[in-house]
């Protein structure tokens, strides 16, 4: 390991930043603050040791923010009295490198007695963690730490919030990433930012796996090649629960056995606990209705290991997302039409709400107003003959919202990021059931970001243009000339991918169609075919 002091002079002449105090860090992100107005800052907390999986968030945060923020510290509140916070794996210079190779734009590298003892009464040097006691700690609900892992843990998940807790605090980000590996960890964090009121957006990521299906982690450092083989018995474990809950058998028993069963091939490893939880507030469930979360640790050698797998009740979800005029939305309808999907209509839902905003007279500018209206309005879109019948607070409007009042306002009503969050919510809501695919330029990323199927709809410029001249043709409109139209959707396109709510991107697992020499049938043919294959 390598001296703090002593950072690689790879890293130091890079345009990384690495800062190991919160008066440097913060100066640098206010400054950022300042000069990039509207940009967004996304943050991924580690405790170091990088492998693939603190990789697949950065990379996400990279996709989705313009200044990434990466910590590394080894928090010694989170580990009990026997675990292994001396051993713990630290590699500080791979871990600067790999931070580099994924576009991280900040390190922050705090020491022990930086986070615990500046401003505290702790100012003697150098600290001993169990003075640690005598910080304010943040304690989360009993019934949310008592579970899983909580049980063989104590005082872990507390260890937990109080550092997350004082990194975001330190780094305020837009939005932080964290791994549904540490499923528990990621429920408790979810449950403190919203019961606090934090102005954060927790995004959970999926579990990056090995090619056997051990999930990466730090703690694998320890195995040799043979027990990592063993590992790999958890996830063929949970896949046997998987397999049997999409047969049917829904029940925590039948789930249960199946995972066991697989589990006793291989006896060197020793069940700490199998769990079958509500992912919400994380009590048992004895059935799965809507999701379950299908959880384990175990013991192999001297390790301990968790792994869990998300068992959902739903239909499945497809998400459209890609630039303006590369036929989302007739190929979205077509597909909606084929599959028997509801067309989720976001555009629909935002131009009910600027129809309300409007009947309701309040001025356009007045956010607080209009953010109050929006969040307790209510949007229903109900398919009818081949058509979506949209209604707001039982108002039935869907010819309405196609005036050219609406038109005139609506992109400004949805710029909005009060009316943004709200209808998001509303728009998750129908996805609790799935059976929807819907389009836009977030969806993948944001909106359903646990999508079954993903496609980023593309077109080249030129493409776009001779469509939109067709189209305007066929409507009988003035002719505009194709270099103007060039002009026009270049700027849309740098304007969609730059706005600070819901820019255009592409998600990491998405699949990129180009819809250039591709007729509506075809592009429609293709997603379909991707989503037999995802969904058998
Ligand atoms: P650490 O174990 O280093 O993990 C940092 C983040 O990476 C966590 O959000 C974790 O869930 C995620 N992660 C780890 N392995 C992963 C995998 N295979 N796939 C996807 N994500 C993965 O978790 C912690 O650190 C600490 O508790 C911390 C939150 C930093 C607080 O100290």
């Amino acid at each position: 390991m390598i001296e703090r002091e002593q950072l690689p002079k790879l890293i130091l002449n890079s345009t990384m930043h690495v800062f190991k105090t919160v008066a440097a860090l913060r100066c640098y992100l206010n400054s950022f603050r300042t000069h990039s107005p509207g940009k967004t800052v996304g943050f991924v907390p580690t405790m170091g040791s990088l492998h693939p999986g603190h990789l697949s968030l950065m990379t996400r945060a990279r996709v989705e923010t313009a200044q990434v923020v990466v910590s590394i510290f080894v928090n010694p509140l989170q580990f009990g009295p026997r675990e292994d916070f001396q051993q713990y794996p630290r590699s500080l210079e791979q871990d600067l490198e790999k931070c580099q190779q994924a576009g991280v734009d900040v390190v922050f590298l705090p020491s022990i007695e930086e986070l615990f003892a500046k401003g505290s009464s702790l100012n003697h040097f150098p600290l001993d963690t169990s003075d640690l006691k005598f910080q304010t700690t943040v304690v989360s609900p009993d019934f949310l730490t008592s579970q899983l892992c909580g049980q063989s843990r104590p005082g872990h998940f507390q260890g937990v919030t109080t550092i997350v807790a004082k990194l975001l605090n330190i780094v305020q980000p837009h939005r932080a990433y964290f791994g549904q590996k540490d499923a528990q960890q990621l429920t408790i964090i979810q449950r403190m930012v919203a019961d606090l009121n934090w102005p954060v957006e927790i995004v959970p990521c999926p579990i990056y796996r090995e090619p056997s299906g051990l999930a990466y982690s730090s703690r694998n450092q320890y195995f040799t090649p043979e027990q990592k083989e063993k590992a790999s018995v958890l996830y063929r474990a949970l896949s046997q629960g998987q397999a049997v809950f999409s047969q049917g058998q829904q029940t925590d028993s039948a789930i249960k056995t199946a995972v066991l069963k697989a589990l006793e091939t291989v006896p060197e490893v020793q069940l700490e606990y199998l769990e079958l939880v509500d992912p919400v507030n994380l009590q048992p469930l004895s059935e799965v209705e809507e999701t379950g979360l299908l959880a384990l640790a175990v013991h192999l050698g001297q390790t301990r290991l968790i792994d869990n797998i998300i068992l959902r009740n739903r239909q499945p979800i497809i998400a459209i997302d890609g630039p303006a005029g590369a036929g989302k939305s007739t190929v979205t309808r077509k597909i909606a039409e084929q599959l028997g999907l509801l067309y989720l209509d976001t555009g629909a839902m935002y131009r009910a709400v600027t129809w309300l905003v409007l009947q309701a007279g309040i001025d356009l500018e007045d956010e607080p107003a209009i953010a109050e209206l929006v969040d307790q309005c209510q949007i229903e879109l109900i398919p009818q003959e081949g058509q979506l019948q949209v209604k707001i607070n039982s108002h039935e409007v869907t010819e309405a919202i196609r005036s050219p009042e609406v038109t005139a306002h609506v992109s400004a009503i949805s710029a909005q990021n009060a009316v943004r969050h709200s209808l998001v919510q509303q728009q998750r809501a129908y996805g609790r059931r799935g059976g929807l695919v819907a389009e836009g330029r977030d969806i993948g990323t944001n909106v359903f970001a646990d999508a079954e199927l993903k496609i980023f709809l593309t077109a080249s410029v030129e493409a776009r243009c001779q469509r939109r001249q067709l189209e305007m043709q066929q409507k009988g409109q003035e002719k505009v000339s194709l270099e103007q139209l060039q002009q026009e959707i270049a700027l849309r396109d740098q304007k969609d991918s730059s706005r600070a709510i819901a820019p255009l991107q592409k998600a990491v697992d998405a699949i990129e169609i180009n819809t250039d020499n591709l007729t509506i049938a075809e592009v429609t043919d293709c997603i379909i075919q991707y989503y037999h294959k995802v969904c058998p």
